[in-house]
């Protein structure tokens, strides 16, 4: 698929099936204008259609991810036009939150530098978070003026536990890469050097299984954070799980019960973690 110029934002396609999402106001440390917001959404409505993309990782250019929200184009530039600012701020927070979270691939935001304020809601947005151990974040809104807004607080609910959210929304204080790990906001934190190879592997890890899978299971996962008791979340499942049987292009279910009990071929967790020193998911390595 031929990739549309967009004025501040990169497509790369490295890697057979990862697209390189970047931010690309290096200048401006990636903060992201009302044209950051625009080009987001034309990208996702790219890749979501093109079949040879199967993973999207996000990160910005010039070794920082986002310094959040445009202070001078977001802000001051649409202050004065409450109409202007209402219809834009919908897009602000639209593929950040509702593409992203509902995104039909494995999306992975690969942090390094700088993720400040706004930057947090595409962060919790993917599905997963690589971040160096360098990079630096903070919550920093209320040294604005401002609470943390435009779903930030919302994004922050869901990722980390009470304690922490109410103390680094309401403090502002900067964090690094490996505390992001144990706040629960990125998976692994490595090097900054080998940041980009190590989130290759990880982005070629996930494009090896079966994406119908995969994205039911992340679509059924979502689903039950937003709330549903025991009894609909019995029910949701057994629908779902009934779904991907009817429309798994792989037939993997069966491929894979047939693979074990017949020809003894397949013994998936017996598989060794291709990257053997980042065997402990959730730890620094
Ligand atoms: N909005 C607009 N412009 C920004 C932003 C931003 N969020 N962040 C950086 N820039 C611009 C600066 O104004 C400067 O532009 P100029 O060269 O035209 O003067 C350029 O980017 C470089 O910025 P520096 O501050 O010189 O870069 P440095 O590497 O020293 O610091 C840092 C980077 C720490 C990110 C700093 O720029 C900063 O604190 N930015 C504000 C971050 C922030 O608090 N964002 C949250 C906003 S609120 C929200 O997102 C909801």
């Amino acid at each position: 698929m031929t990739t549309k110029e967009l004025e501040t934002v990169r497509i790369v396609r490295e890697g057979d099936g990862i697209a390189w999402v970047s931010i690309n106001r290096p200048e401006k440390r990636n903060a992201m204008s009302p044209q950051v917001h625009r080009d987001m959404s034309a990208a996702f409505d790219e890749l979501e259609l093109d079949a040879e993309t199967k993973v999207v990782v996000i990160h910005g250019e010039g070794g920082v991810f986002s310094a959040g929200q445009d202070l001078k184009d977001s802000f001051r530039g649409l202050e004065n036009d409450a109409t202007e600012r209402y219809l834009q701020e919908q897009k602000f927070w639209k593929w950040r939150w509702e593409r992203l979270w509902n995104f039909p691939k494995v999306t992975i935001a690969m942090v390094d530098g700088w993720c400040v304020g706004g930057a947090f809601t595409h962060l919790i947005g993917c599905d997963f978070a690589i971040t160096s151990e360098e990079a630096q974040y903070s919550l920093s809104e209320v040294n604005w003026g401002i609470i943390p807004g435009g779903m930030v607080s919302r994004a922050v609910v869901e990722a980390m536990g009470y304690r922490d959210g109410m103390y680094y929304c309401m403090t502002g204080e900067r964090f690094h890469g490996r505390r992001a790990v144990e706040l629960g906001l990125a998976n692994f934190a490595v090097p900054a050097a080998d940041l980009r190879p190590r989130t290759q592997e990880f982005a070629e890890m996930m494009m090896a299984k079966n994406q119908a899978v995969v994205n039911a299971t992340k679509q059924v996962y979502r689903a039950l954070r937003r709330g549903m008791d025991f009894d609909q979340s019995l029910d949701y499942m057994a629908a779902k799980f009934v779904q991907l049987k009817a429309t798994d292009p792989q037939n993997g279910y069966r491929t894979g019960l047939s693979q074990f009990i017949d020809e003894k071929s397949y013994r998936p967790a017996h598989e060794p973690y291709p990257n053997p020193d980042q065997s402990q998911a959730g730890q620094s390595v």
